[in-house]
């Protein structure tokens, strides 16, 4: 009997020592551990042993167990040991990978123009005010002096939707809508950027729906020549030191008198070229002295108050600063364009 459990205790540790992983080992744990397993059987016999041999074969059967299961612990230890190394390497991260690149947008050249003249007046003591591109013919036109059989409404073909109503054919309706809420009391210095809409043919240079900028400043003792300085720094801000302005007569039913502004041409620096159609200069927007039925109409008194006002196309703006030669190509999308307008220049 001693021999036959000092063999089975050689043969477990040999196969324990061969167990190629966990699952084989606790099959060799059931195997000779077990109730039904071979040191259970060889110590059945025990009863035909005398009483003197009895407790020593026990005491053998115990130390091939323990053996056993120690040894079983060791290995047990060895294979977790070597899968958990396994697992490691299998899931080890290259740091030296490149990354892969995380594509990131920008502003569309129209929302960074419109942005940077925002940020120029907000300097100014502006602030910025909206109003709703769906506009009553009142506001889009008549408290702007333009009563209804006005010929200077040809100017600007509409699209209405009912008689009263149209989508806003410039963004000075805005200057109206502000000067009702400041109930005749100035000082007002708004800047107004928003779409606009006009029945108009799109090509290169024109589109039926665009931007415009307004800007509006009242007070008392305001004169052209407040105009003419802050047209100047507008201009010298947004396309270089080294523009000139001139101011040429005009025609705006909201403003006497007006105005239309050129600057000098950044391209030439005023030799003449295509961009100035070779004259030098370059026309950037329109403007004028507040007229005295548009103040008295949006509850101001003429007698006490003066202002001016302007309006350009944010378009024409960003085209000239960033030498874009279709105005299409805002509004088509094409992701090729837009992203040659870096994120913050
Ligand atoms: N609303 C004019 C237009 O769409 C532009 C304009 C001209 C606005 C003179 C003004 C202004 O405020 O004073 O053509």
């Amino acid at each position: 009997m001693e021999s036959q459990l000092k063999q089975l205790q050689i043969e477990a540790l040999e196969k324990i020592e061969k167990a190629a992983d966990l699952k084989v080992l606790n099959e060799i744990r059931i195997a000779y551990l077990g109730k039904k397993g071979p040191i259970t059987e060889v110590l059945r016999g025990m009863g035909k042993l005398s009483a003197e041999e009895r407790p020593k074969m026990g005491a053998l059967g115990n130390d091939v167990r323990s053996a056993i299961t120690e040894k079983l612990a060791e290995k047990q230890k060895v294979l977790e040991e070597a899968a958990v190394a396994k697992q490691l390497a299998a899931e080890t991260i290259d740091v030296t990978l490149p990354g892969r690149p995380i594509r990131v947008g920008n502003h569309h050249p129209l929302t960074k123009t419109v942005e940077e003249i925002e940020d120029l007046f907000i300097g100014m003591g502006y602030t910025v005010a909206e109003g709703p591109e769906v506009e009553q013919d009142y506001y889009n036109f008549e408290a702007l002096n333009l009563p209804k059989d006005h010929p200077a409404r040809d100017m600007q073909d509409s699209f209405y939707i009912t008689e009263e109503m149209l989508l806003r054919t410039q963004t000075s309706p805005v200057q109206v809508r502000t000067m009702e809420k400041y109930n005749g009391k100035g000082p007002v210095k708004i800047i107004c950027p928003g779409k606009v809409y006009r029945r108009d043919h799109d090509d290169a240079t024109h589109s039926h729906q665009f931007m415009q900028i307004e800007g509006l400043a009242v007070a008392e003792n305001i004169t052209m020549a407040d105009l003419k300085g802050t047209l100047e720094v507008f201009a010298k801000k947004m396309f270089g030191e080294n523009r000139e302005i001139r101011l040429r007569p005009s025609f705006f039913p909201f403003t006497e008198p007006s105005v239309e502004m050129d600057i000098s041409c950044m391209i030439c620096e005023g030799e003449g070229c295509n961009v100035c159609k070779q004259t030098g200069w370059i026309e950037i927007l329109g403007a004028g002295m507040v007229h005295p039925n548009v103040l008295k109409m949006s509850g101001f008194d003429p007698e006490k108050y003066t202002g001016f006002a302007f309006g350009m196309g944010a378009e024409r703006i960003a085209m000239l600063k960033y030498g874009v030669d279709d105005i299409r190509h805002f509004y088509t999308n094409d992701v090729r364009f837009l992203k040659q307008f870096g994120l913050h220049e």
